[in-house]
């Protein structure tokens, strides 16, 4: 019987998390990821033929969706697509024993299509692994950006540079983070604060701070608006660590683009240790 590629359904999520488990067990360890709970939510948001989906989307402009590599009824592949503005393709997996079949790019493929009948116009796709690179160059992506994921414990305790303060705002002149799902946010359980670090009079740094559920990490994405200002980097990571650890976080993380690499100094000095660096790509479609 050939590989079919559908929407994964409640009876495939099973399945599905065994993939991931599989696939990236390692990485969701480490961010602490309670895949039980996991597990029951992605039950409940493809129930009912995926209405929970489609009310997400309605009302936020975001969705997600996942789909599954089927030999008969055994998941044998999968992959998921975050709907943000620029859409994002993530966790592809194909078992061993089905790999070098054509089954990943024909889920790629399948992916693209549905996101360009949509009206996408481009999507993107993040990479640690150099066969996964080659696969999404093969699938028409191309590299335009280099990430790095640095960690530190907490409690911390930072000290902050005199006349560096920091503000919440309600929005960021930033494009939308796929995981800020506005109202809904409280629902899905994801929390995301948006932050800017002034010195004096000038906003200097803005930052998005994301909680996902079901893990013990807090991520903290930073974006220079004045550059050369980075010593008042540590007064965000303070306001982080303060949120976080409210949230009943342990652990922090910061990821940094080309575009904010010069933070990672400051990162070093204050006890970050550098976890893991992907690939970005983009294709235009
Ligand atoms: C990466 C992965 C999804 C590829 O699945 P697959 O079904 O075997 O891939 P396909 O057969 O569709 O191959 C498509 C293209 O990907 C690239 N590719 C796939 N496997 C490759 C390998 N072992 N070496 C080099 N290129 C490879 C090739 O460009 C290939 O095109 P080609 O056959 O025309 O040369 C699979 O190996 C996997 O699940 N790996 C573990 C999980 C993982 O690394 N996920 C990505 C996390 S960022």
């Amino acid at each position: 019987m050939p590989v079919e590629i559908s929407n994964l359904s409640r009876r495939d999520v099973d399945q599905y998390i065994d993939l991931l488990r599989a696939g990236f067990g390692e990485e969701l360890g480490q961010r602490g990821t309670n895949i039980a709970r996991t597990a029951h939510m992605a039950k409940v948001l493809v129930s009912c033929g995926g209405l929970p989906l489609r009310l997400i989307k309605a009302v936020t402009g975001h969705s997600l969706f996942i789909l599954a590599a089927k030999d008969g009824s055994h998941v044998v592949g999968a992959l998921g697509v975050l709907e943000a503005r620029s859409p994002s393709l993530i966790g592809i997996y194909v078992t061993s024993e089905y790999r070098g079949q054509g089954i990943a790019i024909g889920l790629v493929q399948e992916a693209l299509r549905r996101l360009k009948k949509q009206g996408y116009k481009e999507a993107h796709v993040s990479v640690i692994d150099h066969t996964a690179q080659l696969l999404a160059q093969r699938g028409g992506f191309v590299p335009y950006d280099h990430t790095d994921l640095y960690e530190h414990s907490l409690p911390a305790n930072i000290s902050i540079p005199d006349g560096a303060f920091v503000k919440g705002v309600q929005r960021l002149s930033l494009p939308r983070h796929a995981y800020d799902l506005g109202p809904l946010n409280h629902i899905t359980g994801v929390r995301v604060r948006r932050l800017i670090a002034h010195l004096g009079k000038e906003p200097t740094l803005a930052a998005m701070l994301i909680a996902l559920p079901h893990q013990i990490v807090g991520e903290i994405q930073p974006v220079i608006i004045i550059p050369g200002r980075e010593e008042v980097f540590p007064a965000l990571l303070e306001a982080g660590y303060k949120w976080f650890s409210h949230l009943g976080r342990t652990l922090v993380s910061v990821s940094l683009h080309d575009d904010t690499a010069s933070l990672a100094d400051v990162l070093t000095s204050e006890g970050f240790v550098k976890r893991r660096s992907w690939v970005e790509l983009r294709i235009d479609l």
